[in-house]
């Protein structure tokens, strides 16, 4: 062999190892990359809820959000805006469908607003479900929480109940019903009010005692936007004009302690008007206490943020159609999972109303032992 052709074999052999060694290392790199790659994927499952406005309500779902995310070892984001505004929700929504969330909750304010949204995300291969207030005419996979129409017909059978005992129920008397709510939109607030008004009219109608003879004057209702400052200076200004007013509903978990505030600035004495509120929440307990609200709607909003990110996690590692076939009761001809609500009072009270309906109230005492046994800390509820 030559100089020359030895010289070249050994180049030959040195820039075969060093392909080989490339290769080699190249390879690992790339499965390093890929295995680094997907760890980071799993890390950021992100989860995100869109509440409605600043209160200790959505503090509750808040809670819920996080428990679900640590549970699952997710992001699990809540975000709210600090009072009813569409825009804003949409905006964030937007903002989170652009980086490819996993999921998404939202209460919408606004549901015709939010549809093209939610269609949105949904095209881009992220499920999005409704909490708190649906927008059914949307391509929204489930809505998850309160049946409000029902929700609000009880409320309207309590404050029934109540103006009774008062006396405020008689042939050809004049009852006053006025109703404050924090949005004109949102559908709990829409349903919540017709069930109301519907209960209201079905007792008119049944109550054995005035057969339909009782003149009903409704006022409102007014919105105050999720706003504590406007709920109370509407309360104030009902309450002035109507010093005679007889049943006050606060549809929102902000109005019925705006309307216990603007009732004492009125010097109107608790009880004396009948006060139905909505939620149990550190802002809703004091106007029970005190004896202004005669009872509230218990919503259980911790479940709309708990179920609601494993709703969604499992829509991600399972499926849509298999998370939902798994939760939702009689899927598919129901998209809706409702959480419940109880009423709660003072005291407990048992009664039959004029429908037929046999009602419980709950006593605060009764309702932290059923928070209790739900898995929800009462003190997260105001109640210690
Ligand atoms: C409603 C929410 C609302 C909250 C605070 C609750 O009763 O379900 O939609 O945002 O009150 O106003």
């Amino acid at each position: 062999m030559s100089m020359l052709s030895r010289g070249l074999s050994k180049t030959l052999t040195i820039a075969i190892v060093a392909v080989v060694i490339i290769a080699v290392v190249g390879g690992y790199l790339a499965w390093w990359f890929f295995v680094a790659q997907q760890g980071q994927q799993k890390k950021e499952l992100v989860f995100i809820v869109i509440g409605k406005s600043v209160h200790p309500y959505w503090d509750v779902v808040r809670a819920g959000v996080e428990k679900a995310g640590q549970e699952l070892g997710v992001k699990a984001i809540f975000w709210v805006p600090s009072k009813e505004d569409p825009q804003a929700q949409i905006q964030t929504m937007d903002s989170y469908i652009a980086q490819k969330v996993a999921g998404i909750a939202i209460a919408p304010s606004d549901p015709g607003a939010a549809t093209p949204y939610i269609e949105k995300a949904i095209k881009a291969g992220i499920p999005v479900i409704t909490i708190d207030t649906d927008a059914p005419q949307s391509v929204r996979y489930s809505y998850l929480g309160t049946g409000n129409w029902k929700a609000g017909y009880l409320a309207g059978l309590a404050a029934w109940y109540f103006a009774k005992q008062k006396g405020y129920v008689c042939k050809g008397c004049t009852l006053k019903v006025a109703i404050l709510t924090g949005s004109l939109t949102a559908m709990n607030s829409l349903e919540r009010i017709d069930g109301f008004k519907t209960a209201i009219q079905e007792c008119v109608q049944k109550d054995p005692d005035i057969k339909g003879d009782i003149n009903i004057v409704w006022l409102g209702p007014y919105n105050d936007q999720e706003d504590p400052v406007q709920a109370f200076n509407l309360a104030l200004s009902v309450l002035q004009a109507h010093p005679d007013l007889h049943i006050a509903f606060g549809v929102y978990a902000y109005d019925g302690p705006a309307w216990a505030k603007a009732l004492k600035q009125a010097n109107i004495p608790p009880g004396k008007v009948v006060l139905i509120e909505f939620d149990v929440t550190s802002d809703n307990v004091p106007p029970i206490t005190e004896g202004y609200a005669l009872a509230t709607i218990g919503q259980r909003q911790y479940f709309m943020g708990y179920y609601g990110v494993k709703l969604l996690y499992n829509m991600t590692v399972k499926g849509v159609e298999a998370a939902l076939e798994a939760f939702v009761p009689e899927y598919p001809s129901n998209k809706i999972y409702d959480t419940g609500v109880d009423i709660v009072g003072k005291g407990s009270i048992e009664f039959t109303a004029p429908t037929g309906e046999k009602v419980k109230i709950m006593s605060l005492e009764e309702y932290k032992a059923l928070a209790q046994s739900l898995g929800i800390d009462p003190k997260l509820l105001g109640l210690s």
